[in-house]
């Protein structure tokens, strides 16, 4: 019997419109959403549902301590800045940082990217006012276009379609990257860009790559036959998103013919944001149907009851690796408000992941007008993670950045530090603030001292 069939409860994907749904936008046209919606349904999966099932499996080794996993990616994928180099370098320094990490931890790492379909953003308010004139607010560009004028910021469902096909398009090299031989580990030195290479960071992880290769050449050495080793030529990276836009989630989420179970085949990990983890709301009760490994947000606000019934809800077979709870608490909140939320839940008995997203608790306004986090409290926040963990005696599982494989000047310090009036250098995210290339490696440092400890 299927797991399907064995919690039959009457659900389809579409039992979720029964539900109030948070953070949709108001699509002016019902036909061309239709028609858009109709042409997602006729399209392939993007991914299948033996790929999730192996995640699955990978996190339920993360729970038991034997795997830590990095989500990463931009905090919204565009549709003007996509290019082959940019995916690539995006890759590049999540394998950096994987290395990095398991080199630390003497554990695997498990990529998660927030990649090929993370396009919808939830927003604060309905609307944006600049110079007195009051438009609808940026949604993503699976929604509307981040200029500010009327034309532009009016919801189009034909976006959903072409979202589609960047999600296949990214997915496709992301596949070829990790299987074609970019991410063959004989290539560690050839990961360190040369903006990266020259600074502290980057001098650290050639020394770290240099240990690596030695490592080879000693295994080599003793007989054993690199080239046959599968795991030292091509890695697993896994996409995932926000499960914002559950019209467009719906329509590529498919019944797996082996198991006859449901898969929303839009990424093999989907998550439920800040916004939206209401237990009654529709995006719970549509990610409580599909199989797919799920993430739920957990902002300060959140309380244990809260939590617990999530966990009921998405996790009612207590299934090991089927739910990661992401803390995003902000460094100043989380000694207080994390401890009850890992009480409650070891009490419960519930199999979760717990993970680290240091990033969304820690924005705010810098004086210079843009959004910016600081690296010292991203760090300062999954310090207190970790402490807080080995309290409770839980292994801290993961953590969720928001990262770019470019020089952007976006978030403030690190070692080689991006000071406040360096912000309007290179600022290009269209959503949250995300670390640099050499921000992102000097974290994957940080962690691994941390795991190591
Ligand atoms: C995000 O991950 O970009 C996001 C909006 O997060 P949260 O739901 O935690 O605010
Ligand atoms: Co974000």
């Amino acid at each position: 019997m299927s797991m399907a069939e064995l919690f039959d409860d009457g659900w389809t994907p579409a039992t979720w419109r029964a539900r109030p749904a948070a953070q949709q936008p108001e699509w002016p046209d019902d036909d061309a959403l239709e028609t858009a919606l109709a042409n997602l349904r006729a399209m392939p999966p993007l991914v299948f549902a033996g790929e999730a099932r192996t995640l699955t499996e990978q996190l339920a080794l993360a729970q038991q301590g034997k795997a830590f996993v990095l989500v990463a990616g931009d905090c919204a994928e565009s549709f003007h800045a996509f290019s082959a180099d940019a995916i690539r370098d995006k890759l590049r320094v999540i394998l950096q940082m994987s290395v990095v990490l398991m080199y630390g931890s003497g554990v695997p790492t498990v990529k998660v990217g927030r990649i090929a379909g993370q396009f919808s953003k939830p927003r604060s308010s309905q609307t944006e006012t600049r110079d007195g004139v009051t438009l609808p607010s940026f949604r993503g560009d699976t929604v509307n276009d981040f200029a500010f004028d009327e034309l532009a910021r009016r919801p189009d469902p034909a976006r959903l379609v072409q979202a589609y096909h960047q999600s296949a398009a990214t997915l496709n090299l992301v596949r070829a990257f990790a299987k074609g031989g970019f991410a063959d580990l004989s290539r560690v030195h050839a990961w360190n860009q040369e903006f990266v290479a020259s600074s502290t960071e980057g001098r650290r992880y050639e020394a770290v790559a240099a240990e690596i290769e030695r490592a080879l050449r000693f295994m080599r050495a003793c007989g054993i036959d690199l080239e046959a080793e599968l795991q030292l030529h091509e890695v697993d990276v896994w996409t995932a998103h926000e499960a914002l836009l559950l019209g467009y989630e719906e329509a590529l989420t498919r019944r797996d013919s082996i198991t006859g179970d449901w898969y929303d085949c839009s990424a093999h990990l989907l998550w439920i944001g800040e916004r939206t983890r209401d237990r009654d709301g529709a995006h719970v009760e549509f990610l409580a149907g599909v199989r797919n490994p799920l993430g739920v947000k957990l902002g300060p606000t959140t309380t244990p009851e809260e939590v617990i019934a999530l966990c009921e809800r998405l996790n009612p077979a207590r299934e090991p690796g089927r739910l990661v709870l992401f803390s995003r608490m902000g460094a100043d909140a989380i000694d207080a408000t994390l401890p009850p939320l890992l009480q409650a839940v070891q009490n419960a008995g519930h199999p979760v992941l717990w993970a680290c997203d240091p990033m969304h608790g820690n924005t705010f306004q810098h004086e210079s007008g843009y959004k910016t986090r600081r690296f010292d409290d991203i760090m300062r926040e999954l310090q207190s993670f970790f402490a807080v963990c080995k309290a409770a005696d839980v292994w801290p599982g993961g953590v969720h950045i928001e990262l770019t494989g470019e020089d952007v000047t976006e978030c403030l310090g690190g070692a080689d530090a991006v000071l406040g009036a360096d912000l309007e250098r290179q600022y290009e995210t269209m959503c949250d603030p995300r670390l640099n290339a050499r921000q992102s490696l000097d974290l994957a440092f940080e962690v691994a001292e941390l795991l190591r400890r």
